[in-house]
């Protein structure tokens, strides 16, 4: 989504305006802007359509100096995405840039047309512009009086950097569903979508509440509530280094969070695990004995990614917790009536903290009195903020729009909580729950292995990358990892994948199985190991090409790979007729180690992601900023 960047100090502006969108850049954007105020007081204004690169070429051609400005990253909304939709965006003496989506636009765009205002873009920004405009002109003390004005009429949301050429050394920032932090230094004041943008400068952030507006000064900020009341906002330290953000030697953000799967579980693991080993602690969580007893239900809500993750948690949380478990897509819930109440525990999954359906479904649940658990990974977020307790799950930030480490985290975050709940009600016993965080502190070291041992799968990537279409099987908890794996290669390759339960594949899919399509087959040693095997052969028998992820020294499917290669080298008349042996062709095998299989998920996914990668890699893509993709998600 959009990325802001705003800047009042002694420094020249532009770098640092740049240097934060480029750290902006993984939120995903399709045009850019600066504006800039100049000695003599005016404000001036770039743009260009497409990455940053193109920004500072068209800067390099018409440079910007001054010690105040704003920069903008835009996701296209309302209007195409070229240079007059680009922010920022001016009215009268106002020039501002806008994250969110003004709702009611149409409505005001009308009326301020009746006015006599000419609007220059399709934007709904570009409304709020002549807004503020308006009360400029309308006699409003000071700029920050003439926002909190504007924003009175707007419905939606909104994270908003406003410069006026009546007011230097001034900038003026609100928000409201959209996430806005603040910093200031000796002498300087920063305001910017997410911390990365303005790490380099600070140590310590302050969070900007909805409804507030907040004054960049050299002095400092003043933050304001609704009612212009002066509000007193402690700061945070940033613990995330400059060097955790950057690429690492390796050529893709994404290959990097791969790799530091190992590391980022560890972090979620570490202190959770009672010294005796059988029992989770999660004070954070703000569930006590008493309360996960009284749980009826967990309901969670999640979208994309994490709600494949929360799939997987559904199965944990009725096995091991003993609770029914349902899962809901923030997007669908929020408009659904949904019943929630006292005795439903409802856990948000983000990786952002910031997606506005999750945070808008699970507002909804609260009201309703249910209990909110976030499980998030970045601190102080909006879901954070608004629920009842929070794991954070400690991966570290997350730069690429595919999330992987992030994934794989929330994964081992719903495993301690559905081990945590089981214990505390006693539908699981000590023992067992010992052994099932036994084998999850083994996950790191087994993921390191499948890293390590990885390479084959740039070449199965090689033989599919062409393919136009792909399918993605698995049973019970390697399901919803079918989901993910087929998400992942759609969004970063733009291959059509599709994830299935396989024994929904006789119910139709089947029909699409031919010679020419790969088939993943998720079949790792569990207890739905042969019917996901029956499965396979079925799909094999119509000549797909199988991708089969299985345990390690699996002879049954080693045998039936064999078959297939040699059927594959000597397809002679000696064979058994076409109906009753598997089809001529490749059997890739993609081994995981041997591991119970609570935590087979864990693994699974991995060579997936490293498949998805591969197959982004080989079709030319922009791996970590795929089209049309924003990483924080925070309009519905
Ligand atoms: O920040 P969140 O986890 O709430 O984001 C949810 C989805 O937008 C996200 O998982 C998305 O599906 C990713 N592109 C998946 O790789």
């Amino acid at each position: 989504m959009c990325g802001i960047v705003a800047y009042v100090g002694d420094r020249d502006c532009t770098p640092i305006l740049v240097g934060g969108l480029k750290r902006l850049e993984y939120r995903g954007y399709d045009s850019s802007g600066l504006a800039v105020r100049t000695q003599d007081g005016g404000i001036e204004v770039v743009r260009s359509v497409g990455k940053l690169q193109r920004l500072e070429a068209a800067l390099a051609a018409h440079p910007l100096f001054g010690t105040d400005g704003i920069g903008h990253t835009r996701w296209a909304t309302h209007g195409r995405p070229n240079e007059t939709n680009a922010h920022p965006h001016a009215a009268g003496s106002v020039v501002l840039v806008h994250n969110g989506i003004v709702e009611n636009h149409v409505a005001l765009r009308a009326e301020l047309e009746a006015e006599g205002v000419r609007f220059a873009s399709e934007t709904d920004t570009e409304v709020l512009a002549h807004l503020i405009a308006k009360a400029v002109d309308g006699g409003a003390p000071n700029l920050e009086t003439a926002v909190r004005r504007a924003i009175t009429r707007v419905q939606g949301s909104y994270a908003l950097a406003v410069m006026s050429t009546k007011e230097r050394g001034k900038i003026v920032v609100a928000k409201n569903d959209s996430p806005l932090i603040l910093a200031h230094n000796e002498g300087e004041a920063f305001a910017a979508s997410d911390i990365p943008a303005i790490l380099p400068h600070v140590p310590e952030v302050l969070i900007l509440e909805d409804g507030e507006v907040a004054t960049l000064e050299r002095a400092g900020i003043t933050i304001t509530d609704a009612n212009g009341e002066r509000v007193v906002r402690q700061p945070h330290r940033v613990s995330w280094s400059l060097v955790e953000s950057g690429k690492g030697g390796f050529k893709h953000y994404m290959l990097k969070e791969i790799h530091e799967q190992p590391r980022a579980l560890e972090h979620t693991i570490r202190g959770r695990i009672s010294s005796d080993g059988g029992d989770v602690v999660l004070p954070e969580s703000g569930l006590t004995p008493e309360t996960a007893k009284e749980i009826r239900r967990v309901c969670f809500i999640a979208c994309g990614s994490s709600s494949n993750a929360a799939l997987t948690g559904r199965y944990w949380m009725e096995q091991l917790g003993g609770v029914r478990a349902s899962v809901e897509v923030g997007s669908e819930v929020r408009y659904r009536d949904a019943i929630f109440g006292p005795e439903d525990l409802v856990v948000a999954i983000s990786q952002s903290g910031e997606t506005a359906d999750t945070l808008a479904a699970l507002r909804t649940a609260r009201e309703a009195g249910a209990r909110v658990l976030a499980i998030v990974n970045v601190r102080d977020s909006a879901i954070a903020r608004a629920s009842d307790g929070v794991l954070y799950t400690h991966a570290g930030p997350e730069v690429a729009v595919a999330s992987t480490k992030c994934f794989t985290a929330q994964l081992a975050a719903l495993l301690l909580l559905a081990v945590h709940v089981g214990r505390t009600r006693g539908s699981l016993s000590h023992a067992e729950g010992r052994r099932i965080l036994e084998a999850l502190k083994r996950v790191p070291g087994q993921v390191r292995t499948i890293l390590a041992n990885a390479r084959g799968v740039r070449g199965i990537a090689k033989k599919h990358h062409q393919s136009k279409s792909m399918l993605v099987l698995g049973r019970g908890p390697s399901y919803p990892v079918a989901l993910e794996t087929a998400l992942k290669v759609k969004e970063i390759s733009y291959i059509h994948a599709e994830g299935y339960a396989a024994g929904e594949m006789k119910h139709g899919p089947i029909a699409l199985v031919d010679e020419t399509m790969p088939v993943v087959v998720l079949c790792p040693q569990d207890r739905h190991h042969d019917k996901t095997l029956s499965n396979m052969q079925e799909v094999m028998a119509r000549g797909a090409k199988i991708i089969v992820v299985c345990t390690k020294d699996d002879a049954e499917l080693t045998a039936m790979a064999a078959v297939r290669a040699r059927l594959a080298a000597s397809p002679d008349g000696s064979e058994p007729p076409p109906s009753s042996r598997p089809h001529p062709g490749n059997v890739d095998v993609i081994e995981i180690p041997d591991a119970r299989s609570e935590v087979l998920p864990l693994l699974t996914v991995v060579p997936m992601q490293l498949l998805s990668y591969n197959l982004a890699l080989l079709q030319g893509r922009d791996v970590d900023q795929p089209r049309n993709l924003a990483k924080t998600v925070t309009v519905e």
